[in-house]
């Protein structure tokens, strides 16, 4: 198998790991009729034409999710894949409102995610940051309560993020959001650029103050919107398969990822929802390998990007870099 130099992952959703055969074995444990026969059964439908189609059935085989262990299977399940991946820092997203609306406590998912986090680069040799991601298709209003739920709690989150359904959903609906994080000290991500416009990158970088964009692929139909953020390094965490597989791009040689690079752009390279998108980190980075005919110089770039725009501490990032 390939190795790869040492990466961080930035842009990586944890229910978004949760495995067809674990989604059977959570919902035998927790006693879930499922609509599907097996899980090849629910892995064969993992055709999707856009975001939403995606989105459908990645908030349904979550409700498998019902207890702290449950949290806790699937992130040792994504971790301990990661450190076969080759990632050495991960930058988790969870997305709270999917489980408090359909009755799960806010405490079940954070703390069955983050007491596996604790002993990661113990025992995974993968440290761990921990993001709060909101649902821009629900109201900002909704998120606020999460985020000082969230804040109550001291929730050993890093920062928070904003996913689901972008198009209609511009970053200004959540500046109130982003205005408490960071006043709390979080540091500040989102997803634009990926169904949505440029203009969505620009509200996420003036209006939200992100500090990193989750994929922002869209970037370049907007000339000045690329030479600002390749003046400010404006790190965006782009996932391949995840374009490919969700629409966003026709096949991988048509991703603008090499672009992007060629522009020198902040690019990291990420899986997003592996085990719905066809891979991990190392499947994404192979795949790009061979697409583009990248050798060592062009993985070093990417994985170098991905850990200088971590929010690691400086220690850690030194041993890594
Ligand atoms: N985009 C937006 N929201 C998401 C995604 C994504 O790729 N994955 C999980 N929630
Ligand atoms: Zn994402």
């Amino acid at each position: 198998m390939q190795s790869f130099p040492p990466c961080a992952e930035l842009h990586l959703h944890i229910e978004g790991t949760l495995e067809p055969d674990l989604v059977f074995e959570l919902a035998a444990r927790n006693r879930i009729t499922l609509p599907y026969a097996d899980a090849a059964d629910l892995a064969a439908r993992y055709a999707f034409t856009d975001l939403q189609s995606f989105l459908d059935l990645y908030y349904a085989t979550m409700d498998v999710l019902r207890t702290e262990a449950d949290f806790a299977d699937m992130t040792r399940a994504y971790l301990r894949r990661a450190a076969a991946a080759g990632v050495r820092h991960a930058e988790i997203m969870m997305d709270p409102q999917a489980h408090l609306i359909r009755g799960i406590p806010l405490a079940t998912c954070v703390n069955g995610v983050s007491s596996v986090l604790a002993t990661s680069e113990a025992e995974f040799g993968v440290s761990t940051l921990l993001i709060a991601a909101f649902l821009r298709d629900r109201p900002a209003a909704e998120a606020l309560d999460v985020l000082r739920d969230l804040l109550d709690m001291k929730a050993p989150i890093v920062g928070i993020g904003l996913d689901s359904a972008e198009v209609g959903y511009p970053p200004s609906l959540f500046a109130e959001v982003y205005d408490v994080a960071r006043s709390a000290g979080l540091r500040c991500v989102a997803h634009a650029g990926e169904e949505g416009p440029p203009s969505y990158i620009r509200e996420a970088l003036d209006v939200l103050r992100a500090e990193r964009i989750d994929h922002g692929i869209r970037c370049l139909e907007d000339e000045a919107l690329v030479e600002r953020l390749v003046a400010d390094r404006v790190p965006l965490t782009v996932c391949p398969l995840s374009n490919v597989r969700l629409g966003a791009v026709d096949d991988l040689p048509a991703h603008p990822l090499p672009v992007m690079l060629a522009r020198g752009l902040n690019v990291s390279v990420n899986s997003d929802d592996p085990a719905y998108f066809g891979g991990y980190l190392d499947d994404n980075l192979m795949a790009v390998g061979e697409t583009f005919g990248w050798g060592a110089a062009e993985l070093a770039i990417v994985a170098g990007n991905s850990l200088r725009s971590a929010f690691l501490d400086d220690a850690r990032r030194s041993l890594l870099l």
